[in-house]
């Protein structure tokens, strides 16, 4: 098994690290445009192996796509992060040139790969990788929701004061401060809803924080997260290369799912070796479909940006 990881920043190095950790793979390939930058980090990383031991094999590489021939999945980071203050939205005029040339150059070396978008606007940043390669849907996937339902998680598991890991918790919808919908009525702590034991007003605030999840970070550090959004990257190619068909919340295309079509949006899929497998279709009442559907705008303008650029 081969995967790759494009842009050895924060959020590429991480993935990376957390792949290894795990044995996902025997060939792992970081690539990056900044010379000698995916090259250091690949060595770094391998420097760990044997006190951690694990058996990957981590390579870097400048722009040479062709170190990443025959890769199983990649996971695409690359772009600009965002600074405080910034929307996820404000990047799209450059990360929108970055993920489709990044596209067409791991499609030349590796026709078959699965691909997962991290780039933001990430909702956007899916559309567009799927319309650019004209890949078959299900090789196509957003990692946006696994992150912010691990964020919901967290959020619940602080005012529970239980383990984030006896949580089971959802954020459908876009990957953006407004568009985000944590589905708290779905939400249950080892089986009990998480509304039985929390207040009309901790469940707003958890709702909120949880929105807000990735602001707050690039406020308190001064550009975006990465362990988080690292780590559910490498969950999601975990998922892929044990064909795990684990479920979780990530963006792909809906053909008529949840009411929309022509649109890339956060939803529970099972995702295994042929990458998202099958969409669970939740009954979402009439204010969550409404907020579904308000999501869906907010990104379908922003896919609109695309044709301009
Ligand atoms: C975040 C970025 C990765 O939410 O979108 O931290």
């Amino acid at each position: 098994m081969k995967v790759t990881v494009v842009g050895a920043g924060a959020v590429g190095a991480t993935c990376a690290d957390n792949i290894a950790r795990k044995e996902l793979c025997t060939e792992l390939v970081l690539l990056d445009i900044k010379e000698g930058f995916a090259e250091g980090k690949a060595q770094d990383m391998m420097q760990t192996a044997a006190l951690l031991g694990f058996d990957t094999k981590i390579t870097g590489s400048t722009n040479d796509y062709s170190k990443t021939a025959g890769s199983d999945v990649v996971v695409i980071t690359s772009g600009l992060p965002r600074k405080p203050g910034m929307t996820r939205e404000e990047l799209i005029g450059t990360n929108a040139g970055i993920v489709k040339g990044v596209c067409e150059n791991i499609l030349k070396y590796s026709p078959n790969a699965i691909i997962i978008v991290i780039s933001n606007p990430m909702d956007t940043m899916t559309y567009l990788a799927l319309t650019a390669t004209g890949l078959p849907k299900n090789r196509i996937i957003g990692m946006g929701g696994t992150l912010d339902s691990s964020r919901f998680k967290y959020q619940l598991s602080q005012h529970l004061g239980c383990s984030p890991s006896d949580l089971n918790a959802l954020v459908v919808g876009g990957h953006g401060d407004t568009t985000m919908i944590p589905l708290i009525r779905y939400a249950t702590w080892n089986s009990a809803p998480v509304t039985d034991f929390l207040s009309a007003e901790q469940q707003q605030q958890i709702i909120n924080d949880t929105m807000v999840g990735g602001a707050t970070l690039t406020k308190l550090i001064g550009t975006s997260a990465w362990y988080a959004p690292g780590a559910a990257g490498a969950a999601l190619v975990e998922s892929i290369v044990r064909d795990e068909k684990k479920l979780f919340t990530c963006c792909v295309s809906l053909e008529g799912e949840y009411g929309q079509k022509d649109i890339c949006l956060g939803v529970p899929v099972t995702i295994g070796r042929n990458g998202w497998e099958k969409i669970i279709d939740l009954k979402l009442n009439a204010e969550e479909q409404a907020a579904f559907n308000k999501s869906a705008d907010a990104v379908r303008s922003m896919n609109d940006v695309l044709k301009t650029l």
